[in-house]
This record gives structure tokens, sequence and C-alpha cells, in this order.
């Protein structure tokens, strides 16, 4: 059975997404036995940095092993690079080595982005078939990974990029990590209409939207009601765990250079992380376990 494709997204930055991306994906293999692709497609590499260190994301971009190459590849290259390349297992810091894979992110892809739209603008495309090209280049790419794990999670730049865009299309299910405040509320309602929207407008199919709160302080009423709010709009595709906004979360997501348990890392969080991959695989159509 092929991977479930999950993308993380929310239109605001340093809402949790590179965050939970990463500790979903240690849960998911530890806890869960199954086998978890990363892949970063945002140039800030925050999740490539949590997932494998800075020493290992090194190695892969002076490797040509990030996922600016990828692009690249198929514009000023003959032969595309093959995007299994592209892939680093066994990655985490974790005791045990769980099944974590990343596929790494650069800062360069940021210029391989506009150098890619500028080359297609002065041949005359339109924004839409410079959308469908990314598409079809990063879909192309996934097939030959599909069938190596049972969750790709991929992690996407804030805002409105192409290639956020193209997680999006390319995504059976579709989480949002949100801090539940009123303007995320709001922002996450206009979200889900897009998102929906283009989803079955360019590919049809059945998908799923997850919203979870993150950064989530008890002690704010605010964020009480605001996740209640959330929570009788979405029903079950809202998380009922709430993700604390807490130091252990800030704390595990520092790479160690010593292997540790799970609960060495994650700390008072740990079974608040196991409990989002349970959670997480409910809500999700899985493959049996292995
Ligand atoms: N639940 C949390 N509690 C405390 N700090 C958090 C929590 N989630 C994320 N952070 C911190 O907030 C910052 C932004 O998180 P990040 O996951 O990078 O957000 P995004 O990917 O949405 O931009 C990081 O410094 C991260 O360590
Ligand atoms: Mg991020």
């Amino acid at each position: 059975m092929p991977a479930r494709l999950v993308s993380v997204i929310n239109m605001k930055g340093g809402v949790g997404k590179s965050t939970t991306t990463v500790s979903l994906a240690e849960t998911l293999a530890l806890h869960q036995r199954r086998r978890v692709l990363v892949i970063d497609l945002d140039p800030q590499t925050n999740a490539s940095i949590m997932a494998a260190g800075p020493e290992k994301w090194n190695a892969l971009r002076e490797a040509e092993r990030t996922l600016d190459f990828y692009f690249e590849s198929y514009i000023v290259q003959q032969k595309p690079k093959p995007f299994k390349s592209l892939v680093e297992t066994r990655v985490s810091d974790l005791k045990g080595k769980p099944d974590v894979s990343l596929c790494a992110a650069a800062p360069e892809f940021r210029i391989v982005e506009r150098d890619m739209i500028e080359s297609f603008v002065k041949r005359g495309f339109q924004i839409d078939q410079i959308q469908k090209w990314i598409c079809e280049r990063f879909a192309n790419g996934l097939k030959t990974v599909i069938n190596d794990y049972d969750y790709i999670l991929i992690d996407c730049p804030p805002g409105i990029s192409l290639f956020a865009e193209a997680a999006l299309i390319a995504a059976d299910a579709i989480l949002v990590p949100t801090i539940p405040d009123y303007v995320s509320r709001l922002g996450l309602i206009t979200f889900r209409k897009r998102a929906l929207r283009l989803i079955n407008e360019r590919r049809g199919g059945a998908s799923q939207l997850m919203v979870l709160a993150t950064k989530y302080d008890e002690t704010f009423s605010l964020h009480r009601s605001e996740a209640q709010l959330l929570k009788d709009n979405l029903g079950e595709a809202m998380f009922d765990v709430r993700i604390p906004q807490h130091v252990d979360i800030a704390k595990a997501a520092e790479w160690s250079e010593t292997p540790r348990t799970f609960d060495q890392k994650y700390g008072a969080m740990a079974p608040t992380i196991a409990k989002l991959g349970e959670e997480f695989m409910s809500k999700v159509d899985l493959a049996p376990a292995l």
C-alpha cells in the first residue's frame, strides 16, 4: 500500500509546523512502528536541522542532496536527479534508530524557485502552467518513494508559494497546526476554503483537512475558548490533543549529539506527543501494522 501523503501547512510562520512535523514523524516511527519520510519544503530548513542535526544536514548540502538540486536539475541539466537519491534514512537523534527518513531543504531553494519562475516567464509561460510543471515534477519524484513508506509528511513554508501549493495538491490529507487565537481562526477558515477548492479543482478525490492546536496555553481563557470554537466548527477534523506551549517542546528541537530516549527528548511532553501519534493514526487511513 502506498504511503499516505500528509502536508503540514499554515499560512503563518512560527505556529509549530516544523516542530509538529518532526515530533509526529518520531512518534509514528517509534511508537507506531511506521516508516516515515519527512520532506522539508521550507528554505528556512528548520525541519531538516531538527530531524538530522546540523552536521548531517551540511553533508547533504555538500553532496547536492537537498531538494533545490532536484528541481534545478530539471531546468539546467539534461538529466534530472533521481528524487530517491535525496533521501537520507534513519536521521533522528532518538535511541533505537526509528525509521525516520529525510529529504532536506536548503536556503538556495528560494533562489531556485525565483530563477525557475523567471526562466518560465521569459518563455511566455503563465503562472498556472508553471504551477502545473512544478506539481508534475514533484509528483514524479514522490512516485519513486511512495511505496517505501507508510507516511510522507511534508513540512511547508509559510505563505503562498508554488511549492506549498504543489504540496497541497499532492496531499491525501492536510494538517494545519494552529495557535488558538482569534486571528488564526479567521485565517484558518479562509485557508480551509481555498485549500478544499484547490484540491477539488486540480485533483479530485477525497482529501482530509485536520487542525491541531499548538502553543496552547490553558491558563489563557482566550486559548481555551478559541480551541473550543474550533472543535465545535470542525468536529472530527480537530485533534482532541492540544500541544501546549512548553519549554520541553522547544528543547526537543535542539539536536543532541548523543542519542536519547523519547522520554529524555520530549520530557514532560512525551505523553502528549505520543498521543498526537495515536490520534493521527486514528484520523488518517493507514496500512496494517508491520
Ligand atoms: N509547543 C511549543 N512550545 C514551545 N515552543 C514551541 C512550541 N512549538 C514550537 N515552538 C518553538 O516556536 C518556534 C517556531 O516553531 P516552528 O515549528 O519552527 O514553527 P513554523 O514551522 O510554523 O514556523 C521554534 O523556536 C520552536 O522551538
Ligand atoms: Mg517551519
